[in-house]
């Protein structure tokens, strides 16, 4: 079976998020399912630097206002299609962000264009991978259902995954013909949402499935609540709506083998990540003390996650010695935050502002808890990686979180982490607390924490046994279409 995979990022390539993980690990692990992925990914700057083995596949003339070229190509064991269009994506830094920090004006020309370019591939434009289905991420590739389903030709099966539903890539109506899109798409059973176009709406009604990235996330954007105005549409489509669980990258994310870290640790030499800890209070600037009770945070800084929640709960961390090392970067009003409290509480707290690979490994080998206070998470890759790296993931009940962490609450001694609701300062305090009791508690008898450490340690966050379930997907999409 052929896929093509449509994203605005992958892994290692160009990244701001999980999405990038996801797209760049999934096609790794669909190869054990007999799939064979090739991803199309936007030529930015850095894509056209890492692309291996370039082939130019077809020239696009007049492609949404200049030339363009499809490329094949590779990087290590990704396989590429790659839209080189430098009218469109020769600027650096953030794939949507201008240096202004505010999206790029002609961001839907950008991403339709991806998304036109995968239409071509889907209807046979490369006749050495002719898709059985194409699978599209998130708003940016949301019309590639759309432009397949109005090439009024024979086209391969779609599927849409859903990694967040807060972006969903909104522009004027009057783009429509610029676009390429006839007439009757914007209907509202079409891709219109409040008199504008929205990619992401396109894309839930016009694919064959829906997927999003974990059961929990699946159920709650059906509701009002988290629906994000979409609640309705998915709904309608819940009987082609599946949450599939992510994992994360084992061999990228292995505590046995890290090059980031200080000290090599596994489950059978636990005691092997205490060095972490010592090295990690050092790169943060934090007293070095293995008895005292270390939280991390890896994140994006946006509401999203939560932080603020965090913030409010400053006192009694500062009140109760509890250290905090932070890396992460966002909105101004949080980044200044947390600068602030690190400045007012040297030695306890440490931030640091930015995006770091090898940062983001330290801390989930040497904290001891890992924070991950969302409002709404869709998945989740963090406290994934916490697990394996034995940091109690303390998590907000929702989304992939929910699915992912297991509280003493609901299953006592198979306990991996923390988890709350609602998601309120309060209750986040109250679990702060009850998490270091915990911990402070292992200094007499250390096994109860120890064994929640193992537990995490050994519940399974790769994408074997999650990967099949995206197989057995586009079978059942092919097997229908009657291919
Ligand atoms: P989201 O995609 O919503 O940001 P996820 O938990 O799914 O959340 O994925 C976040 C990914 O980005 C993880 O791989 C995490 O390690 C990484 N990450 C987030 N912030 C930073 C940062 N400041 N520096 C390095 N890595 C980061
Ligand atoms: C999004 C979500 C996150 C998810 C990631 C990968 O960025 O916010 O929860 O893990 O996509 O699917």
């Amino acid at each position: 079976l052929r896929v093509l995979s449509v994203a605005s990022e992958v892994y290692p390539i160009i990244k701001t998020g999980g999405l990038a993980d996801v797209v760049g690990a999934l096609p790794w692990a669909l190869l054990a399912e007999d799939v064979e992925v090739r991803t199309l990914i936007p030529g930015y700057p850095a894509v056209m630097k890492a692309l291996e083995q370039a082939s130019e596949i077809s020239s696009l003339p007049n492609f949404f206002g200049g030339n363009a070229r499809l490329l094949g190509g590779s990087h290590g064991a990704l396989d590429l299609f790659v839209l080189d269009a430098p009218h469109l994506y020769d600027r650096e830094g953030n794939p949507y962000l201008g240096p202004d920090g505010k999206d790029w004006p002609d961001n839907a020309f950008r991403f339709a264009a991806l998304a036109r370019a995968a239409s071509y591939i889907g209807l046979g434009a490369v006749p050495s991978f002719v898709p059985d289905i194409v699978h599209g991420h998130d708003w940016q590739a949301g019309l590639v259902p759309a432009y397949l389903l109005y090439s009024h030709r024979p086209h391969p099966g779609t599927v849409m995954t859903v990694h967040n539903l807060a972006f969903q890539g909104r522009f004027p109506r009057h783009l429509l013909m610029p676009l390429g899109l006839p007439p009757e798409a914007f209907s509202i059973y079409g891709l219109e949402y409040y008199g504008d176009i929205s990619f992401l709406k396109a894309g839930l009604q016009f694919a064959d499935k829906i997927t999003t990235v974990s059961p929990t996330y699946a159920r709650e954007i059906q509701g009002d609540e988290h629906g994000m105005g979409l609640g309705g549409l998915l709904r309608q489509r819940a009987s082609d709506l599946v949450g599939i669980l992510n994992g994360i990258d084992t061999a990228v994310w292995d505590p046995g083998s890290d090059p980031a870290i200080a000290s090599h640790f596994g489950i059978e030499r636990i005691e092997a990540r205490a060095p972490n800890k010592a090295a990690l209070q050092t790169r943060m600037g934090l007293q070095v003390s293995p008895e005292t009770f270390l939280l991390g945070v890896v994140s994006r800084l946006t509401s999203q996650k939560g932080l603020d929640l965090l913030l409010s709960c400053l006192p009694t961390l500062t009140g109760s010695g509890i250290q905090l090392a932070l890396l992460g970067d966002g909105e101004a009003e949080l980044r200044d935050a947390f600068r602030v409290a690190a400045a007012h509480h040297p030695g306890q707290i440490g931030v640091v502002i930015g995006y770091d690979e090898s940062l983001a490994h330290l801390i989930q080998a040497g904290c001891d808890a890992l924070v991950v206070p969302s409002r709404f998470e869709p998945c989740g890759l963090t406290q994934l990686c916490a697990l394996r790296y034995g940091a109690l993931p303390i998590v907000t009940a929702v989304g992939g979180l929910a699915d992912t962490v297991i509280d003493e609450t609901e299953a006592g001694v198979a306990a991996t982490g923390f988890k709350f609701a609602p998601v309120t300062a309060e209750a986040l305090d109250h679990t702060l607390r009850r998490a270091a009791a915990a911990f402070y508690a292992a200094r007499s008898n250390a096994s109860n924490w120890t064994r929640m450490q193992l537990n995490a340690m050994l519940t399974d966050v790769s994408w074997r046994h999650r990967a099949g379930r995206y197989a057995e997907l586009y079978r059942q999409i092919v097997a229908q279409r009657g291919g």
